[in-house]
């Protein structure tokens, strides 16, 4: 996958080649330990076999034969380690062309004319969206934005969980305990609840189970029509917290989609040999590769998860030629996953190969897990009511003279980006353990403390009431290391987009943006002890210069948070 890099990183890609006469993509640049040594830090390690010399001797001659660039001014070596230093000046033309010109911020180019199918959120229809649902929702929204911004066409799919014999047991249920309408998605949840407690005791419920997803599957029209309504009440559910979100699918296809692809299927693995009987069941066996069988068919003849699944990688390899096809689904299906790539693969499907399974932790509330089956649930509303209440009140404490609607959009942008930033937030493999005063914090790791840089931007800018400043700004006069450092920092946005998309993980850009914010604060707060620092001094060509870094600033945080689908509202 191509990685836009930033000029500078590429400068120095290229300097360190040209001088050693090998390619340039095989060295990593990264930034010295300390930064009075320089700006950007490459290694020589990679070229040190095929010249068969020692790095330092390599980084010697790397630095002996330096002549400055546009780009870069210097070179020290540092053991095998070449620092360069960036031409100040070209940085910040560079930002600023990118973050207020006309040029893009993030390089379109890697994804032009590549599709990458993104399945995130996909739950199941008669059931509250509970908490641990927001993971799956909020990481592949992000995995969508993140490819979208380097120029895919991103396919954001609902694999919604409309099949299946518990779809079944809630017909059984419906009938034997009619309702109350109009239904609500609360109450189907609670038939099926009351449905499996009940089979507890009476074991002739399961058929009547079974039996029902037998008239669904094939076709009864009484059952399809009670199906689609429990379908259409549960959207109307969804559809509230997609909106909470500002999530839009491009596809919503659940899994009774698949349905009449299911004996193609099924006849594809039977003509390749790769299906068999085992205790009344089809299976396609997995002992080679040491996994248990892959389910297709029960012994009552009713399809599976794992066949639909199969009916829909092959559809999306149809439809979109996707280059990735991902599935964003908790790491307790990670086994579902293996098997269903492996049988694609023993079908022959090469594109197998460009499925990947994008797992995640499990979400904690005080440190219990948090499920649908048992009974303490943790809605995703619920939560998100809280989290608007905690940041109302702390926002209406901060600005008195607001009005109460201002305050309510304030507070729901800050809260549910709270929330959904916790969530990135943390190592996608990692649990996260859900803290309100940690999720809400103005100054430690949160999406609070990034919203509050932006926003911190947005006042100064104002104050200054200093527009256009893209243009006629000196920047040579930002010669603070501080600023330097916030520079370069701002400069890596397209490369860390790059990079979060290379492994899947969104989580990457969210510590990016608590460092950009982190390096801002460093730099802006210097003024409270020297005011020849201040943004707003009295120099006019210094405050047009350090407010079109302001101005930067706020351009890269607000593209990032977007990103992560999170807002950045101007004051908070
Ligand atoms: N509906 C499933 C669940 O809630 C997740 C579906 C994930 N996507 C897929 N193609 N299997 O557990």
């Amino acid at each position: 996958m191509a990685v836009p890099l930033s000029p500078f990183v590429l400068a120095a890609q290229q300097a360190v080649a040209h001088a050693l006469g090998t390619e340039p993509e095989m060295f990593v640049v990264g930034t010295p330990p300390n930064p009075k040594m320089g700006d950007l830090a490459v290694g020589c390690f990679p070229a040190a076999k095929a010249l068969k010399a020692a790095p330092p001797a390599l980084a010697a001659k790397v630095v002996e034969s330096f002549e400055a660039t546009e780009m870069l001014v210097s070179a020290t070596a540092a053991g095998p380690f070449v620092n360069f230093t960036v031409n100040t000046e070209a940085l910040f033309m560079h930002l600023a062309k990118s973050a207020l010109g006309d040029e893009e911020l993030i390089a379109k180019s890697p994804g032009e004319g590549k599709s990458i199918c993104v399945d995130f959120s996909s739950p199941n229809i008669s059931k509250q969206l509970a908490y641990h649902h927001i993971r799956s929702t909020v990481i592949g929204h992000a995995l969508v934005n993140l490819y979208r911004a380097l120029g895919y066409r991103v396919v954001g799919i609902n694999h919604l969980g409309d099949w299946g014999t518990t779809h079944g047991m809630l017909l059984a249920a419906y009938h034997r305990w009619p309702p109350a309408e109009p239904l609500t998605i609360k109450t189907l949840n609670g038939l099926y609840v009351k449905f499996r407690e009940a089979m507890k005791e009476d074991e002739g419920l399961g058929d009547e189970g079974r039996a029902w997803f037998a008239k669904l599957e094939n076709g009864d029209e009484e059952a399809r029509k009670l199906w689609q309504h429990f379908k259409d009440v549960s959207w109307a559910e969804f559809e509230t917290v997609y909106e909470m979100l500002g999530i839009k699918f491009d596809e919503v296809r659940g899994e009774s989609a698949y349905v009449d692809d299911m004996p193609g299927v099924i006849e594809m693995l039977d003509k390749k040999g790769l299906s068999s009987v085992s205790e009344g069941a089809l299976v396609v066996m997995l002992e080679e590769e040491g996994m248990p069988p892959l389910l297709l068919r029960k012994q009552d003849g009713a399809t599976l998860y794992g066949t639909r699944d199969l009916a829909a990688a092959m559809y999306r390899w149809n439809e979109y030629a996707f280059e990735r096809s991902l599935y964003v689904v908790d790491r307790g299906q990670s086994l579902h996953f293996k098997q269903l790539f492996r049988t694609l693969e023993k079908a022959g499907y090469e594109w197998s190969a460009k499925c990947s399974h994008v797992p995640f932790g499990l979400v904690r509330v005080g440190g219990k897990k948090t499920t649908t089956r048992g009974g303490n649930v943790v809605l995703l509303k619920e939560v998100f009511a809280e989290a608007t209440e905690r940041a109302s009140a702390k926002i209406s404490e901060n600005n008195p003279e607001w009005e109460a609607k201002r305050v309510a959009d304030t507070a729901n942008t800050v809260g549910i980006g709270a929330i959904v930033f916790a969530n990135i937030m943390s190592q996608r493999d990692k649990d996260v353990d859900f803290d309100w005063d940690d999720i809400l914090s103005t100054s430690g790791d949160s999406g609070v403390y990034v919203q509050y840089g932006h926003a911190r931007c947005c006042r100064t800018l104002e104050k200054a009431g200093i527009e256009d400043l893209d243009s006629d700004v000196d920047f040579a006069l930002l010669t603070q290391p501080q600023e330097r450092t916030l520079g370069l920092a701002l400069s890596q946005l397209g490369d860390v987009v790059a990079k979060a998309a290379d492994h899947n993980d969104p989580h990457l850009l969210s510590r990016y943006l608590l460092d950009v914010v982190s390096d801002f604060s460093t730099w802006y707060t210097q003024g409270n002890q020297d005011k020849a620092l201040r943004v707003l001094c009295e120099d006019e060509a210094m405050k047009r210069a350090r407010l079109s870094l302001v101005a930067m600033t706020k351009a890269v945080l607000k593209e990032g948070l977007g990103i992560l689908g999170i807002d950045a509202p101007n004051a908070m």
